[in-house]
């Protein structure tokens, strides 16, 4: 079998919201689940987190109801809200919770026939500008809400564009600019992103909703001091299968990108940007060969990667080989390859079969 695949440790996602919990420790927290819990398998981390989750998130209702057919019970947010008042009539069997984040989701709920009144996040945009109620109208926008017999708890809510930045004044901008808008309101309130709970603790408020610390990667960076909070739940994994020995100034790859400057042991990896790893690497992207650190040469192809092993002579065809995970964290990965762990995690294809461990170390 070839040898691709990724491990996800649930031990690992639960210590990270536990995390996420004891940082913000006044706060409840919605885990993050959306696509495909990040690239983990949502079912697989819904169902190691319903025990302790005290709610979760995520993008749209296909996502949600999925989750409840698998049997979870948790409160569900709809962080977007809904994208079609047909939807309507689910959200009232499910019971799901639903972002009002523009002025045609507010009108469709109050019109709406719904049989039992369910819970609403208002948002307001605090200066994404992306989604979300104008902070003038956000009073306008609540009232309407609190008294409607189709609404049962509103919880105000905004989204954070720089969190990751903790150095720039962008959030507590976003903060302040929010906390104007809901000076009349006496609601529960919900900010915190992974960035908002973990570096800005003034955003903790009721509810935070940490999506990719869960997974282990800080958004604050590899080098930040969150890093060693979290534990990384997926590694990426697959083997050596051929190995050989160039001269120097021989080309590698597609495109010859990378040549030789000496005699070289080069390595292949079953591991190429149709599983998800990135075709953009770049030479001298880290990996992990049995513990040692060495690198990608050469252009990542559809199924295949090659690495440098003249320092590692002893390395044997069949020889694992992790591209993210403990050894490399995917955030190191990311910065190799103009991107951040998001994309990777969300980006590994089906091609590639997630194995479920509970490591708890
Ligand atoms: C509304 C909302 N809240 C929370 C999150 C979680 O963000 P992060 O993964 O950065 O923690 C997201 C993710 O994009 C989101 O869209």
């Amino acid at each position: 079998m070839r040898p691709a695949h990724a491990i996800i440790d649930l031990a690992a996602i639960r210590h990270n919201y536990g995390v996420a919990k004891s940082t913000a420790p006044e706060a409840r927290a919605i885990a993050i689940i959306k696509a495909n819990g990040y690239g983990h398998g949502a079912v697989e981390v819904g169902k190691t987190l319903a025990p302790i989750a005290d709610g979760f998130g995520v993008a749209c209702i296909e996502e949600a109801l999925e989750l409840r057919e698998s049997g979870i019970t948790n409160p569900m947010l709809l962080l977007e809200g809904i994208f079609d008042p047909d939807e309507l009539p689910l959200v009232d069997e499910y019971r799901f919770s639903i972002a009002v984040a523009t002025q045609q989701q507010l009108d469709w709920l109050l019109e709406s026939k719904l049989k039992q009144p369910i819970d609403v996040f208002l948002k307001i945009d605090s200066g994404m500008h992306r989604l979300g109620i104008e902070p003038e109208n956000a009073l306008e926008a609540y009232t309407k809400l609190k008294t409607s017999a189709k609404v049962k708890n509103t919880v105000m809510m905004t989204h954070f564009a720089r969190a990751d930045e903790p150095a720039i004044s962008a959030t507590s901008d976003q903060i302040e600019r929010f906390n104007k808008a809901i000076e009349c309101i006496r609601a529960p309130c919900s900010l915190a992103n992974s960035a908002g709970t973990l570096a800005h603790f003034n955003s903790h408020q009721q509810f935070v909703r940490p999506g990719i610390m869960l997974y282990g990667a800080t958004p604050l960076g590899h080098s930040h001091e969150t890093d060693v909070l979290l534990k990384p739940a997926m590694s990426l994994r697959s083997a050596i299968f051929s190995i050989r020995d160039l001269p120097a100034g021989e080309p590698i790859g597609y495109a010859g990108r990378y040549v030789t400057d000496k005699p070289t042991r080069v390595g292949v990896v079953a591991m190429g940007y149709a599983d998800g790893y990135p075709r953009h690497a770049v030479d001298g992207t880290p990996v992990s060969i049995d513990g040692h650190r060495s690198r990608i040469i050469g252009k990542v192809s559809m199924d295949m990667l090659t690495i440098d092993l003249t320092d590692l002579p002893h390395i044997k065809e069949g020889t694992p080989v992790e591209l993210w995970g403990n050894d490399i964290k995917a955030n190191e990965v990311a910065d190799h390859c103009d991107t951040i762990s998001y994309t990777l995690f969300t980006g590994v294809t089906r091609r590639v079969p997630l194995r479920y461990v509970n490591r708890n170390n």
